[in-house]
């Protein structure tokens, strides 16, 4: 669905922060993207929605290579939708409903069927009872759930979540991996950027892994958690607690 080519990305010259990255996501795939602070994670899901613009490399949708004009940019976030690491920065609707419904609006629903489809989306998310409330009222933790539904009312192929279980409950990040699961049982790609590594026990089937904005391992879930410190090394990750109990009984 999207492949990064050999990605490289620096905001300074002469100081890389990723080089020559290379990974595809595939429909249905529930991918974790983990790293240290700083190892380039939130840079690389910039790339893939078009946020960012490679300096070196390719990124494909569909396997032609991204068009950066309007339309192009268009096309690759009609498909590729992203929950950004400070989720508040993305709210712009005076209450919650009418911010998750904004995306539905906008692409030509009726207002009752969009605001009928942002109340069932809000629910399904454990946040229906949010639906009147000023923005600028919420929590860090409502804001994820809400920039959540608002991105997955217009239902795109690629879903980019950026440390989207930090600051949530217990319910709430429950809620979070079931609406997840059923998106990518219907198809829907997703990749969460976390340091979450307890997410590779309980939901993601793939890991892919940054050391200093370089991949350092891309597999399954399973093969990561087998061999733990072979694949991290140097990754300043901690050991989920299965690997961790591994680890103690060798
Ligand atoms: N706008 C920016 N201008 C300059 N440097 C930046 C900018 N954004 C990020 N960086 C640098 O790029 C590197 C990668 O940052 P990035 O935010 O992608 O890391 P991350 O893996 O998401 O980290 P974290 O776990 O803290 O969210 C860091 O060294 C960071 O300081
Ligand atoms: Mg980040």
């Amino acid at each position: 669905m999207i492949s990064a080519i050999d990605l490289s990305y620096s905001y300074a010259p002469g100081m890389p922060t990723l080089s020559r990255v290379a990974f595809t996501l595939r429909a249905g795939e529930r991918v974790v993207l983990l790293g240290a602070n700083g190892a380039g994670k939130s840079t690389l899901l910039s790339l893939c929605n078009g946020l960012l613009r490679p300096c070196g490399g390719e990124l494909r949708l569909f396997g032609e290579p991204v068009d950066y004009s309007k339309a192009g940019l268009r096309r690759l976030r009609s498909h590729v939708s992203t929950v950004l690491q400070d989720a508040g920065d993305q709210l712009f609707g005076a209450t919650v409903w009418q911010d998750v419904a904004m995306g539905p609006v906008e692409s030509g629903l009726p207002e009752a069927e969009a605001r009928q489809l942002a109340m069932e989306t809000l629910d399904t998310l454990g946040g229906g009872h949010l639906a009147s409330r000023p923005i600028h009222a919420l929590s860090a933790g409502e804001k994820k759930r809400v920039a959540l539904a608002g991105v997955l009312t217009v239902r795109p192929s690629l879903l980019l979540l950026d440390e989207p279980t930090a600051g949530l409950d217990a319910p709430g990040e429950d809620a979070l991996l079931e609406t997840l699961s059923a998106c990518t049982d219907r198809g829907m790609a997703v990749c969460i950027a976390t340091h979450d590594t307890w997410l590779l026990h309980h939901w993601a089937t793939r890991a892919v892994v940054l050391r200093e904005g370089r991949l350092a391992f891309d597999g399954e879930s399973a093969e990561i958690l087998r061999h733990w410190d072979r694949h991290t090394a140097g990754c300043g990750l901690r050991a989920p607690a299965v690997a961790e109990g591994a680890i103690l009984c060798r």
